[in-house]
This record gives structure tokens, C-alpha cells and sequence, in this order.
């Protein structure tokens, strides 16, 4: 059964979101890599390719329901990061725009009773929790690094270990 009108937008602005999460991401990763912080690259760079994911888990979701996606326009961030620490802290602040945009999606399905929407939208709302948590971590440790080298290169070694999540 199909999503109202007014779903089917919301959906595809999700989309569109998502898609910018991944290019934020992907931006923020180059930033790194010219800063010499392979490490931290590389997380963003998976952080990119998981957002991705979840465009197309999005767009899987719509397309199965019988609606039709809109893509919008993505507008790509500016790569003026003062520090890693604010690298992270932009990241931050990109999830929780994220997590406040799928509340209202739950909202929405909510008001208009549309159960199918609740697993997919119970899904990402734990993995919102998970990701603003684990990029909350990395602000606060690159915060007890500060000014010291030794320890942003320990933890640029440490955040290089990531590997890539099978979606
Ligand atoms: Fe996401
Ligand atoms: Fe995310």
C-alpha cells in the first residue's frame, strides 16, 4: 500500500539527507587525508559508504511501497575544519540533524497510522543512537588529546582500524 503524498516527500527529502550525509562525510575524509591523518580519513570515508546505505534502504522502503523518489539537491559542506576536534564536532552535529529529521518522519507515520513505516523508522532511530554515540566518544577523546601529537596519531591509528560494515 502506498505512502500519502505528504509521506512520499518526507521520504524522499530522507533521501536526499542521507545523500548529504555521505558527501559530508566523504568531504570531511578528504579534509584528513590532507591534514596527514590517514586514519581518520579512512573512518570517514566508511561513515560515507554506510550513509549511502541508508539512502537506498530508504529508497528500497518507498520504492516497495508502490511511491515514486525525488531526489533534491545536495549542498556540499565547506572543508573548514579548525581542527580534527571540529571535524568530529561538524560530523556530530550532522547526525543530529539526521536523528531530528527521522523523528519527524516517525512522527508523521505516526499521525497517519502507517505501521509499515515503524520497523524501518525503529531501525534508524537505534542507529542514530549508536552513531551520534560513537562520534560523542571520538569528540571527547580528541578532546583529552588537545595539542598533543602523540596521542591524535594513537587515535588516528586506532580510528584507521575500522572496517566497513557489510549493509
Ligand atoms: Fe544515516
Ligand atoms: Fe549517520
Amino acid at each position: 500500500m502506498k505512502v500519502s503524498d505528504a509521506m512520499e516527500s518526507a521520504y524522499s527529502d530522507q533521501v536526499t539527507l542521507e545523500l548529504w550525509a555521505s558527501i559530508s562525510y566523504l568531504q570531511i575524509s578528504a579534509w584528513f587525508e590532507s591534514k596527514d591523518l590517514p586514519g581518520m580519513a579512512s573512518w570517514m570515508r566508511i561513515q560515507s559508504g554506510e550513509e549511502i546505505g541508508h539512502a537506498l534502504r530508504f529508497m528500497d522502503f518507498l520504492l516497495a511501497r508502490g511511491n515514486s523518489l525525488t531526489i533534491g539537491t545536495v549542498e556540499s559542506p565547506k572543508p573548514t575544519y579548525g581542527s580534527a576536534k571540529a571535524a568530529f564536532e561538524a560530523a556530530l552535529e550532522q547526525e543530529r540533524t539526521v536523528t531530528k529529521a527521522i523523528r519527524e518522519l516517525y512522527a508523521m507515520a505516526s499521525k497517519e497510522k502507517d505501521a509499515e513505516s515503524f520497523p524501518l523508522l525503529d531501525w534508524f532511530l537505534t542507529e542514530q543512537v549508536e552513531e551520534e554515540d560513537s562520534v560523542q566518544k571520538i569528540v571527547g577523546q580528541l578532546r583529552l588529546a588537545g595539542q598533543n601529537g602523540s596521542a591524535l596519531l594513537m587515535l588516528d591509528r586506532e580510528l584507521g582500524a575500522r572496517k566497513p560494515v557489510a549493509q
